[in-house]
């Protein structure tokens, strides 16, 4: 089943409080049917506010990117299920995956997150690992294909390369999209939602070009508008 372009956006809720997120959400309105809870709001309300999201028949991607022993990974994935979320990510650790892909339920499906984007070959030899982010990435994503893991995290450089090792059976969820001639804040590899889509990403992941716009649900029209010319080309 095609995703609509609608719901292949997923805004970034990279706000401190909840107070500031509702906001945010009543400005988007229908516009966006998926919103993106990080570090900062989970921890500051913003798990109960995820489930007072899906309870509105909004979807709710918690990027809380687990790791911890296999029992306590299986409990924590129990815990997010209940609260209705559709993804959570966790880091691809074959054991984490494992734990997490067992102990899912109801609708939720488990993200790995390859290597952070943040890492470059040399971050990845200071913590200790001998691989390139390129191998790293390319072994991570078939373990996690292997592992029956519902989808990777990965930039949109990534993707294609990704998606040939993954073939169709998992979804792709790509942050660091920046439609043309918008401010890059301090996102290295940036593409364009067309782009993104292009390369074979699945889902698209924004913050700052539409929670810092002047008009926020403007500018989740244009990415979902750009979203749909290319996903009718691809
Ligand atoms: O504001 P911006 O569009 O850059 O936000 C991107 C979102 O995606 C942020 O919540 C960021 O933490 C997240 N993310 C990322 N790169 C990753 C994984 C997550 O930018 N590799």
């Amino acid at each position: 089943m095609p995703i609509k372009p609608r719901d292949r956006l997923i805004v970034a809720l990279d706000l401190s409080s909840v107070e500031a997120a509702e906001a945010m959400v009543a400005r988007l309105g229908d516009a966006v049917s998926f919103y993106k809870i990080g570090y900062q709001l989970a921890f500051a309300g913003g798990l109960a506010y995820a489930q007072t999201l899906t309870g509105a028949g909004k979807r709710v991607f918690l990027d809380l990117k687990l790791h911890d022993i296999g029992n306590t990974v299986a409990q924590g994935v129990k815990s997010v299920a209940r609260l209705g979320a559709t993804f959570l990510t966790v880091h691809a650790y074959p054991q984490t995956m494992r734990a997490a892909v067992e102990a899912r339920e109801g609708n939720l499906r488990i993200l790995a997150v390859t290597v952070l984007t943040s890492y470059d070959d040399r971050d990845l030899k200071a913590a200790g690992y001998d691989a390139t982010v390129t191998s790293l990435v390319a072994t991570r994503a078939e373990q996690a294909r292997t592992l029956g893991v519902d989808g990777l995290v990965c930039s949109p450089e990534e993707a294609a390369n990704v998606r040939s090792i993954v073939a169709t059976e998992m979804a792709l969820v790509t942050p660091g999209i920046r439609p043309a001639g918008a401010d890059a804040g301090d996102q290295k590899r940036i593409m364009t939602p067309a782009a993104a889509i292009a390369a074979g990403a699945d889902y698209l992941v924004v913050g700052r070009p539409i929670v810092a716009a002047a008009d926020p649900r403007a500018s989740a029209e244009a990415i979902i508008a750009e979203i749909a010319a290319a996903a009718k080309e691809n």
